[in-house]
């Protein structure tokens, strides 16, 4: 059978963290899963790189905006190998061939007569890449997600006719009760279908980072709406040799993703499918959100968990380990660092590390060749069914609940047989738990694949990986080399001093965020009263050489304000002249002198000049 599963694709905005590795963990899993099962797997991730963000930082960065995301798309590839994960393709959206395919796309919702053009006039918001709609601004004015003032847009736009598809959207969904999965969050999508679609802009004409719409004409200057073109990913990509044949309507497709973009996910896009007659995808799953030791991880916390340092310390698998483990998929999470050694320890280390490593030191103690019997002590077959059935019902951290209940049977096994006793049938103990972690080392490769690998070197094994099944047979080991080495309490220090937030970092990232945040909105700016004013006299002031006592004509009145232009301008030079005046700002005392307000200059002592205007206005008026 084929299955299809994707990730979203990233924003090339800054290199993974805890939460995209997650995303793409989950999936690592299901697809390594499947293959196991004999499934035709298809696997992709990547990255998206068109629209207004990522168009704005690199202008920001001053690069290129191909050459800003190569380098993200780069970190992407890279923690990904370091992950283990086992993609089958990677996409960017600036490649030729994903572009070509989206305005494919595109042609085919305009032959369906699902695109017209109109005029937008709302609210968008960058970060989001996003229109909102008053209702759904906080304030009025403000992103719901980021809570930061959103832009309001006013341009020619490409309609998508999104409203025809509520009712087929709402009926496909009732009748595939696992098509938007968990069933909080299909109740989440019916409701707000419920509430009613209006169409969706589709095009933007006031930059050009992304797909050109096609059949515009060559002055044309509209590009496809940044989702549109991200969305599409999923399709373009099976037209490449590596997924060829992945979007013909049989076997599964499976969309994984965070909560925050089902949306885009659960409506636009079987929308988009539905109007270009393709296959919907099987399921669109939606997990939850990963908080840090309690908190909202992000730059500005300075709590943003890196998925590499911690594979770095501790081991790739370990990390993958404990984020299936600690969260049942579709929940929400809290990266708790101890909690992280807690497992680790007591159930990599312990448990199934120990399994491993007691039972071969035995192997070389006794000098026996273990051999396992055909029957099983442990029913692995009953728990393979559980285990098949949770990782098909999208319950990966269930399927290793399974898997460790199999190991506990195998330590407690051991206990009760003690195969140190003179007369214990030792080959046939220590056989039968070598057999059992054969067994394990196939159902742990989808979580663990790189100690599965190295448990299978131990056992002295090089068969393919595959849906295994209890045999008799005869183990010729290698010597035992512990699993997950236990870390203790020194260790354990070391290392959560090394994770836990630093506040230096902190801060900086803070500002640094804080910076962006101090941006103002126009109506932030119109709070300053600025004025023409005219200089009608300019005199020192004592003991303060850098400063001028000005009187100033604002037409309706006079102001009196100190500035400090002493240094570069002699008084007549001053008088007469027109500059910008601040009109509404507090009084102040500066040097005794009250100063009513103040005049706007560029520089100081040497390099200093005056704000004027080019041309005459009349005194009084606004500035804006
Ligand atoms: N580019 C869009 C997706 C387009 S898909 C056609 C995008 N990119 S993103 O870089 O912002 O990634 C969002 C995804 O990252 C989430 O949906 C989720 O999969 C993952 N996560 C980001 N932060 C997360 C947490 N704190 N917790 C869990 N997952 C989170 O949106």
């Amino acid at each position: 059978m084929r299955f299809y599963i994707t990730t979203p694709i990233y924003y090339v905005t800054d290199v993974p963290h805890l939460g995209h590795a997650y995303t793409t963990v989950i999936a690592d899993v299901l697809a390594r899963y499947h293959r196991l099962r004999g499934d035709n797997v298809g696997f992709l991730t990547g990255t998206d790189e068109h629209g207004q963000k990522i168009a704005r930082q690199a202008e920001a960065a001053g690069i290129a905006p191909r050459a800003y995301a190569d380098k993200f798309a780069d970190a992407y590839r890279a923690t990904w190998k370091a992950l283990e994960i086992s993609n089958t393709d990677f996409i960017r959206t600036t490649d030729a061939d994903h572009e070509a395919l989206v305005q494919e796309l595109w042609k085919k919702l305009e032959a369906a007569g699902d695109i017209y053009l109109g005029e937008y006039e709302g609210s968008y918001c960058v970060a989001c890449e996003q229109f909102y709609t008053e209702k759904e601004l906080v304030d009025g004015k403000n992103c719901p997600i980021h809570k930061r003032p959103v832009e309001v847009v006013k341009e020619k736009s490409y309609y998508f006719r999104l409203s025809k598809y509520q009712q087929p959207l709402l009926d496909h969904i009732e009748k595939n009760p696992s098509f938007i999965l968990p069933r909080e969050r299909r109740n989440e999508v019916v409701s707000f279908l419920k509430g009613g679609l209006t169409d969706l802009s589709a095009s933007r004409t006031t930059f050009n980072w992304g797909v050109p719409v096609p059949g515009q004409g060559s002055d044309g200057k509209h590009i496809i709406y940044v989702w549109i073109d991200a969305l599409a990913n999923y399709w373009t990509a099976t037209s490449r040799d590596t997924l060829r044949g992945f979007w013909s309507g049989d076997g599964q497709i499976v969309h994984m993703m965070g909560k925050d973009i089902l949306r885009f996910h659960a409506v636009y896009w079987p929308a988009m499918l539905m109007s270009a007659g393709l296959p919907l995808p099987t399921t669109i799953f939606a997990h939850g959100w990963w908080t840090v030791d309690g908190h909202k991880m992000s730059k500005t916390a300075g709590n943003v968990v890196d998925p590499l340092k911690l594979a770095q310390d501790l081991g790739v698998d370990a990390f993958r380990y404990f984020v299936v483990r600690e969260v049942p998929l579709g929940g929400e999470g809290d990266f708790d660092h101890e909690a992280f050694l807690q497992r680790y320890n007591a159930e990599l280390a312990n448990d199934l590390g120990n399994l491993l490593n007691r039972t071969l030191g035995m192997v070389t103690k006794y000098a026996i060749t273990p051999h396992s019997m055909a029957v099983d002590p442990f029913a692995t077959a009953r728990t393979q069914a559980d285990y098949a059935a949770a990782l098909d019902g999208f319950a990966p951290s269930r399927a290793l609940d399974d898997i460790w209940a199999l190991v506990r049977k195998g330590n407690a096994y051991i206990d009760e047989r003690a195969p140190w006793k003179p007369d214990a049938p030792r080959a046939e103990i220590l056989g039968n738990i070598l057999e059992l972690c054969r067994v394990l080392s196939h159902l742990l490769e989808p979580f663990l694949p790189e100690r599965a690998a190295a448990m299978r070197a131990q056992l002295g094994l090089s068969e393919p990986m595959a849906w295994p099944s209890w045999s008799a047979r005869s183990f010729r080991t290698e010597a035992a080399v512990p699993l997950f080495p236990r870390v203790d309490d020194a260790r354990k220090h070391e290392l959560l001093e090394r994770w836990r937030p630093r506040p230096a970092a902190a801060t900086a990232a803070a500002s640094a965020e804080a910076a962006h945040d101090a941006r103002i909105s126009v109506e932030d700016f119109a709070k300053v009263d600025l004025r023409v004013a005219r200089i009608i006299s300019a005199e020192p002031i004592p003991k303060a050489k850098k400063l001028y006592k000005l009187m100033l004509d604002l037409g309706k009145e006079q102001r009196q304000v100190v500035a400090g232009i002493a240094e570069r301008y002699k008084p007549e030079e001053l008088v007469d002249r027109r500059v910008i005046f601040v009109a509404n700002l507090k009084p102040a005392t500066i040097r005794g002198v009250e100063s009513q307000g103040m005049i706007l200059a560029a520089g100081e002592a040497e390099v200093l000049g005056l704000s004027a205007l080019d041309r005459e206005v009349p005194v009084g008026t606004k500035v804006r």
